[in-house]
């Protein structure tokens, strides 16, 4: 599938999909999210596709938000079209039956933020620079940034980004708990990479399943939570690749997953 906004690449089970409009810093228009929601698509129902990254063109910006200039004149019906479609696309992503990692190569502002939070891990360059600047332009966040910034660092620490609108950096960023690892800029691809290919050695079903019970449990009472896991960790047992797994552990000797 060809992209207009995207650079979209599958290599060894690991497909990339990099925001590509750098004279406008990859900010997000209405096109480029629709090609996002395309390509989002293509890995879900692609079985060579077993990890997702999401990464940004150049070393300045991995997304500076949604694209201003296309919002600047929206009524509120037409804004709330241009949310639906990227709150559609960040809930694919964020549901897609496979792990996915947002590299982090520089600014993730408003929209940017909030894409990378769709992930389920951020690796982030010592560059990169997130918050939620909505509210200098009159806004609040729209693709999902007051509910996920919540849920990752905090109600306290999720309204002072929020309504202060400041930016932070990839080590106040790793300290508050948004991002999972730091890395110098020209080792955070290589690096992103060589962990979604640990990622693509896993058995996946069992991935599938680690993901379905920390998404689907979230927000459940614990005991329904604790039910939901049950119900995946069971699930687990119906897999060759648990069969494997347990026995070569006994036989003391790598296990060989087939992702059956
Ligand atoms: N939308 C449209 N264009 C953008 C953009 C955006 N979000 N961010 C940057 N650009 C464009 C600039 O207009 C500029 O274009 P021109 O060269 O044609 O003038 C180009 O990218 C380079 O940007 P700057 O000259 O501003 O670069 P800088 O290094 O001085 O500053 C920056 C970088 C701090 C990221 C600054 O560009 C900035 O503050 N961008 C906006 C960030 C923002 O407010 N994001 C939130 C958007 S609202 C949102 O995302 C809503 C939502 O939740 C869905």
């Amino acid at each position: 599938m060809e992209f207009k906004n995207l650079l979209f690449t599958v290599e060894d089970g690991v497909a990339t999909i990099t925001f590509n409009r750098p004279k406008a810093l990859n900010a997000m228009n209405t096109e480029t999210m629709k090609e996002l929601m395309d390509a989002a698509t293509l890995c879900k129902n692609d079985d060579a596709v077993k990890v997702l990254i999401l990464t940004g063109s150049g070393d300045k910006a991995f997304v500076a938000g949604a694209d201003i200039s296309e919002m600047q004149n929206l009524r509120p019906k037409e804004a709330l079209a241009f949310m639906e479609l990227g709150n559609e696309t960040l809930r694919l992503i964020e549901t897609l039956p496979k792990p996915s990692i947002a590299a982090v190569n520089g600014f993730a502002l408003g929209g940017g933020t909030e894409i990378s939070m769709c992930c389920d891990m951020r690796f982030a360059s010592e560059t990169a620079r997130f918050g939620q600047p909505e509210i200098l332009i009159g806004l609040i966040p729209g693709w999902g940034g007051t509910q996920r910034l919540s849920r990752l660092i905090g109600m306290g620490r999720a309204k002072e980004l929020i309504m202060g609108g400041e930016q932070i950096d990839a080590k106040r960023a790793f300290d508050v708990g948004l991002v999972n690892r730091v890395f110098p800029l020209d080792q955070l691809l290589p690096e992103t990479k060589k962990f979604a290919l640990k990622l693509v050695r896993m058995p996946g079903f069992a991935l599938k399943m680690a993901k379905h019970s920390i998404n689907f449990g979230y927000d459940l009472a614990l005991d329904n939570g604790i039910r939901l896991e049950m119900e995946c960790c069971a699930q687990c047992f119906s897999t060759d690749d648990q069969k494997e797994g347990m026995k070569a552990f006994l036989e003391k000797r790598k296990p060989a997953y087939t992702g059956k």
